[in-house]
């Protein structure tokens, strides 16, 4: 796959962290984590992505109407319009974790973000807010990764000190995203690699050939060590056994809690790598779990559906720090149009609401699907012009960006702490259902070696230290409170 790639405008390829060697001549469509885009017709112009040749090469399941039916059921809940409009579209092994719902047996979401700049946008909260709604719906705790080694190691230019830095604001733009803290653990991989983290990346690493890296990646003899070996650190946190802290320290059952991996489709290949590793794993005899995943498809660039929003490239994304303005005049400048070039055509024709990037949109942030279908309708048959489409658009990206920016400008330090602490979680799963096997999260401190055997390494042991002093602080004021209450 990595062997077919790229050619025109807005070219993937020319941003920094894509890897020389996957980067080829070709005119198929090509998905994977570095390169995006739609296959290139015989006109020269980049095709919308084909989702469902995707399901189809890489061999996971569409999310069918059985299987939306199915998890109404089990959770009570209408699914997401991600779900209901086919932007979540694809999975592997999803009905497992909903097996593990239903008997309340533990279970654990995992996402990620590669911290390529300080700008996200609006294509890079997508993911998110879907992760979010799962989080709320099955209550369960989230680990989110930041791959700042990954962007260090994939880029040319960029330093350690720079993704570190992305970092830190790109944790700050996901805690407003609304996840719980008590719930949700976020580390960066720079910080957190070492412990129990760190002995099951050597386990996937282990586990995955030079021959497999390349059949997988596309990674030839120029790449660097870094990258062939990045896989195993990705994979490595979709193991329970890899959170200590949350989890606790008895592998033989943690090795067993699988994970449900929401994220974009480009992502499926590490996954794919992990899988088959997991298969092959046993703990004094148990088996680990084997990740679930849940697809979506990419917020397109305002350009079309051929590629998706490019942080390096200003034109084709809305970002989360643009003005009301910034956005309208975005969207009216560059946001393709399916409509048609005259007036009197539009209404004699319609417009194509399939590439309209205006209506793609809006059926990621407008939640009301009467309204959505009415639009549609309307837009196709040329009752709604271009113009007045763009303005609805608009309208919904303002809220978004504008509600998300009030939220960002509450983030403080302390509020990165509450959810990069390493410390236990609080979750309750499925209220219908009385908690199977509970994990009792149990955190040894000092006692505990540190390094390779599992324990906690220095610094997370120092974190835990500093965590502990703050409850205890907190319990006695609390004490000295009721004390001053009762005199
Ligand atoms: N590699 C991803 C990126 O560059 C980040 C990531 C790490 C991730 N783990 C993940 C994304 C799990 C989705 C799910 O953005």
């Amino acid at each position: 796959m990595a062997e077919t790639a790229n050619a025109v405008a807005l070219n993937e390829s020319q941003i920094p962290e894509v890897p020389a060697e996957a980067a080829a001549q070709g005119s198929k469509q090509t998905v994977d984590p570095w390169n995006v885009q739609g296959e290139i017709g015989a006109d020269g112009q980049i095709k919308a992505i084909n989702y469902d040749k995707l399901i189809e090469e890489f061999g996971t399941k569409k999310i069918d109407e059985e299987l939306l039916a199915r998890f109404e059921r089990v959770t009570g809940k209408k699914p997401h319009h991600f779900l209901r409009r086919g932007i979540v579209f694809s999975h592997r092994d999803f009905e497992l974790i909903l097996d593990r719902y239903e008997r309340n047996e533990p279970f654990f979401l995992y996402t990620g973000r590669g911290p390529s700049s300080d700008s996200i946008h609006v294509g890079h909260c997508t993911p998110f807010m879907f992760t979010k709604w799962l989080q709320d719906t099955f209550d369960v705790p989230l680990v989110i990764m930041l791959t700042d080694d990954e962007k260090y190691l994939f880029s040319e230019k960029r330093t350690i000190e720079e993704v570190q830095g992305y970092c830190d604001s790109n944790i700050r733009d996901i805690i407003s995203m609304g996840f719980d803290p008590n719930k949700t653990f976020i580390f960066s991989d720079y910080d957190y690699v070492g412990g129990a983290f760190y002995r099951q990346i050597t386990r996937l690493a282990k586990h995955i050939t030079l021959n497999q890296a390349r059949a997988i990646f596309g990674f030839n003899d120029s790449s660097n060590i870094g990258k062939i070996h990045f896989g195993s650190i990705q994979g490595a946190a979709a193991f329970a056994n890899s959170f200590p802290h949350i989890f606790g320290e008895d592998e033989k059952k943690t090795v067993g809690i699988p994970c449900l991996i929401p994220c974009a489709v480009d992502q499926d290949p590490y996954f794919r790598a992990t899988r088959d590793v997991a298969a092959r794993l046993t703990y004094q005899g148990v088996r680990f779990a084997k990740p679930s995943l849940i697809h979506s498809l990419f917020l397109p660039a305002l350009q079309g559906p051929g590629t998706k929003m490019s942080a390096s490239i200003d034109s084709s994304a809305i970002f989360m720090t643009d003005t009301p303005n910034q956005i309208k005049n975005k969207v009216n400048k560059y946001a393709f149009s399916g409509g048609k070039v005259s007036v009197e055509e539009h209404r004699a024709v319609g417009g194509d609401t399939e590439v309209d990037v205006a209506y793609q949109y809006l059926r990621f942030f407008l939640e009301d699907d009467e309204e959505l279908e009415k639009i549609r309708v309307a837009y196709s048959k040329g009752e709604l012009l271009t113009g007045e489409l763009k303005a609805l658009c608009i309208k919904e990206l303002q809220t978004f960006v504008v509600a998300f920016q009030e939220r960002r400008a509450k983030v403080d330090d302390a509020a990165v702490r509450q959810f990069t602490d390493i410390r236990p979680l609080t979750w309750a799963g499925n209220p219908k259902v009385p908690k199977a096997d509970i994990v009792v999260p149990k955190v040894e401190g000092a006692d505990g070696a540190e390094g390779g055997d599992g324990k906690l390494t220095k610094n997370q042991l120092k974190k835990l230290e500093k965590q502990k002093q703050i409850e205890a602080k907190k319990a006695q004021k609390a004490k000295e409170k009721e004390g001053a209450a009762a005199a």
